[in-house]
């Protein structure tokens, strides 16, 4: 934690899931409970992607809340490989004096060794030896002798690295320091499922994944404001000119918002149209949606039309679990894993982003672009191609960033006098966080926001 200011004495209580008080971003003291809470307690957080450590040894810095941690494939007997995945993660602080020993973002390592001392650890994180354990024999005057060394009670076994509990889905690895988290499955909940195994789950198993390149970014704003931004339905259509105007996402387009029971996941899905000015073709609806939206611009054409050169791919439609015996071909969807993963699919663009809070006001934002082993050349070169969409500098996501910007200064007002003072307002489609209700189809609603905040006031205690 950065801020070390003290909390204010005077909050009002959130009235409801629908009003976001300005302090649940602003208070220091709210952010370090959310990180014991939240990132450190009974959630799983995801570190990054098994297909990013191919090899034995290999090795990756990622972070779980603000504590840096090591995700690292291990050897396996080969008798054991039907049960242990082999990936591992450990925490990158040394058991002696607590010294951050790694310092290269990846690498391939037969052990990890801390530079301070020498304390060396096995890739599982074991403490596998250290210099002067039993002291340095010497010859005195008066005969050999032994000076200093650990006491003869020090075990080995007890001082490794803190290690994290691991689980692989399709090739995503998460991870908790908690022993109370829920297995993974259980912790992301059938609504959720279906989505990631229609990205991630081929006919034959999880498909083998590619890595295809990342992008980070540094967003000066409450972390929790970036799973909104992702949970906003109503924002795309307005805020992205792109999006307008091309017709990836609008308020016109067939589209479904899912969350767990718990509200604290959630899934967007949308299906695209042609953009333009007129009906969208796709939606069979009439509508103004272009109309006095200042962002929709008739006259933007892109210079390089391969930009938008999408091609469906077959594992776009499956089996509608709404709605059992309808198939479903979303263009679109925005899955949010609480409390640190975005996973993307945007028409042939496939990535993760990953929230790395900094301080209770901003956050590093990690984008890992991948695709699939069996993509031809030139589907890769597509979904690198529409990858300039998103990222830092990208055509849509550039504006999320600043957006986030403006957000976290408009809630520093509030506190200039010492006293509460708002709350944002989150009641399109409703006031009800609609937990345990059907999904909402349709995109002018903000109820995946509502839902998350009821989950995250009961995890907090508040
Ligand atoms: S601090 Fe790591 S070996 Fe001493
Ligand atoms: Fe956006």
């Amino acid at each position: 934690m950065h801020a070390t200011t003290s909390p204010p004495t005077v909050r009002p209580a959130a009235a409801s899931a629908g009003r976001v008080p300005f302090w649940a971003y602003t208070d220091p003291a709210v952010y370090q409970q959310e990180l014991d809470k939240l990132f450190y307690g009974p959630h799983w957080s995801y570190v990054g992607l098994e297909v990013e450590i191919p090899n034995v040894g290999d090795y990756k810095l990622s972070w779980v809340g603000e504590r840096q941690v090591i995700l690292v494939r291990d050897r396996v007997m080969p008798k054991d490989r039907a049960t242990d995945h082999g990936i591992r993660v450990v925490e990158n602080r040394c058991a002696h004096r607590g010294v951050r020993f790694c310092q290269e973002p990846h690498g391939n390592a037969r052990s990890f060794v801390c530079p301070y001392h020498q304390w060396t650890y096995k890739l599982n994180g074991d403490l596998a030896g250290l210099p002067f354990k039993d002291g340095v024999k010497v010859v005195t005057e008066t005969g050999p002798c032994t000076h200093g060394g650990m006491p003869p009670d020090f075990d080995l076994k007890a001082n490794g690295l803190t290690k994290l509990r691991v689980e692989v889905l399709h090739g995503l690895v998460f991870a908790t320091f908690s022993d109370a988290a829920e297995p993974l499955r259980a912790y992301l909940g059938p609504q959720i499922l279906p989505w990631l195994d229609r990205i991630f789950q081929g006919s034959n198993g999880s498909r083998p994944l590619t890595l295809l390149g990342y992008n980070r970014q540094r967003i000066p704003g409450n972390w929790k404001l970036m799973l909104e931004n992702i949970k906003d339905p109503y924002h795309p259509g307005l805020l992205h000119t792109w999006f307008v105007t091309f017709g990836l996402w609008r308020a016109d387009q067939k589209s479904r918002m899912v969350m767990d029971e718990h509200g604290r996941h959630a899934v967007m899905l949308s299906r695209r149209n042609d953009g333009g000015q007129g009906p969208a073709r796709d939606s069979g609806v009439q509508t103004d949606v272009t109309q006095g939206v200042t962002s929709f611009k008739a006259n933007m054409a892109l210079h390089d039309p391969r930009l938008l050169d999408v091609q469906p791919e077959p594992w776009w439609t499956v089996d509608d679990p709404q709605n059992p015996g309808q198939r479903i071909t979303p263009t679109v969807t925005m899955i949010t894993l609480f409390p640190s993963l975005i996973v993307q699919q945007q028409v042939n663009s496939l990535s993760t982003r990953h929230i790395q809070p900094r301080g209770n006001g901003s956050f590093d934002f990690v984008w890992t672009h991948f695709g699939f082993a069996d993509d031809t050349p030139e589907m890769t070169e597509r979904r690198l191609r529409q990858a300039n969409l998103f990222g830092p500098a990208g055509f849509v996501s550039a504006d999320d960033g600043e957006v986030i910007e403006f957000s976290q200064d408009g809630f520093a007002q509030w506190n200039s006098d010492g006293m509460a003072q708002g709350s944002t307002l989150c009641e399109l489609g409703g006031k009800d966080p609609g937990l345990g209700q059907p999904p909402t189809e349709h995109m002018v609603t903000e109820t995946l926001i509502r839902g998350m905040y009821a989950y995250w006031q009961k995890a907090m205690g508040l």
